[in-house]
């Protein structure tokens, strides 16, 4: 019996709503768009919220309206998805990148101050895994040294700090749907704000820089274009696989923590690997576990057809572009090289059932 990696959780339902989309000839930015927008506000709990192609376009947008620009300095995890530094390459700001805390991914907020110079304009966070970074640290430190705070939630659907949905500390949040996320819509991703300001210009910069959007057009084709925009909209079937989604995230969410604790359970016994405390406020995107053995165990979930993943393997100023572009010193980035030698994302999701799990821990235990 295979384990997959991921198994999404559409609902009847949900087809039958893809189904009306493609019969109804209204293919993209339609009312489960607006819907979609509307839900995820409402469980995010904040003032603005607006789709788009992916969590990249989001991070993109955010970072233009933050204003970074050629000759700022912009901070970023030097353990992420090679997107959260692309958002800020593609601005020609210049990418400063900050290690990484040795269990959550997350980066290491003792570190910040060193880094920051007259010319850091900002910084983007990653809440890796579903863990939240310690917001009340990084949002002090944003504040005293004026600098601009762009949230990365592509694995944090449902994550919290202090109560607060992550996403909401900052100028914006991100959110990615690709196919192993918490939220899925193939590709696609959502940007929060509570600045009806950000909303406004991310909004217009996602359609072409086009100032109405199809809704507020009195006769067709009556807009005007006030900005070089780009096409980062969603599709309306996409959005209505998000919907149903959203609604019922709460159920997904308490069944990741619910497994969560059962891998904590079964694995703590093993003094081979390591793994963060359980943390209520975590929305478990995997669950990851370190180890200095990672391959030979990767190797045997893949004889047994166990799906695993790995978060990265490699810090972002290790890969060519960055190393060319900006040199490397590894040794300021030693616990994101060692993170990323040593970790392993097991299998979270609604679907996954408890005797899985027991598979998965019984082939950890034995085997390493
Ligand atoms: C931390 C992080 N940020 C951004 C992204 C980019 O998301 P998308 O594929 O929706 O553009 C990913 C993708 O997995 C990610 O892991």
């Amino acid at each position: 019996m295979s384990i997959p990696f991921s198994k999404h959780n559409f609902t009847k339902k949900t087809y039958n709503d893809v189904q009306n989309i493609l019969e109804s000839g209204w293919l993209t930015h339609g009312k489960y768009t607006l819907a979609f927008e509307e839900e995820f506000k409402k469980f995010t709990n904040t003032k603005y919220a607006v789709t788009v192609s992916s969590c990249t376009a989001g991070l993109h947008l955010s970072c233009i309206v933050a204003g970074f620009k050629k000759g700022d300095e912009v901070i970023v995890p030097a353990m992420s998805h090679t997107a959260t530094s692309h958002a800020v390459e593609y601005t020609g700001a210049k990418v400063k990148f900050i290690d990484t805390e040795p269990l959550t991914g997350n980066i290491n907020v003792s570190l910040l101050n060193k880094l920051i110079s007259k010319k850091t304009k900002g910084i983007i966070i990653v809440h890796m895994a579903g863990f939240p970074c310690n917001m009340r640290e990084i949002v002090k430190i944003c504040n005293k040294n004026k600098i601009k705070l762009i949230e990365d939630c592509a694995h944090a659907v449902g994550t919290v700090f202090d109560h607060k949905h992550v996403g909401n500390f900052g100028i914006s949040g991100s959110f990615s749907f690709y196919p192993t996320k918490q939220i899925v819509t193939g590709e696609g991703g959502i940007v929060i704000t509570n600045s009806k300001k950000v909303y406004k210009k991310i909004k217009m910069l996602k359609g072409f820089g086009i100032d109405k959007d199809i809704t507020q057009r009195k006769k067709p084709g009556f807009y005007d274009v006030k900005e070089l925009g780009f096409n980062y909209r969603m599709t309306d079937f996409q959005a209505a696989l998000g919907i149903r989604q959203i609604t019922n995230y709460k159920k997904n969410l308490a069944r990741r923590k619910r497994l969560a604790k059962l891998y904590i359970e079964k694995l703590k016994i093993n003094n081979k690997i390591s793994f963060a405390p359980y943390n209520k406020e975590c929305s478990y995107f995997v669950f990851q576990i370190f180890l200095t053995k990672r391959d030979k165990l990767l190797k045997k979930f893949s004889e047994l057809k166990i799906g695993s993943s790995v978060h990265y393997r490699r810090p972002i100023p290790m890969m060519t572009y960055y190393k060319k572009k900006y040199g490397l010193k590894k040794n300021l980035f030693s616990d994101a090289i060692k993170y990323g030698k040593n970790n392993i994302s097991l299998p979270i999701y609604p679907k996954l059932k408890e005797k899985e799990i027991e598979k998965i821990c019984k082939v950890i235990n034995q085997k390493i």
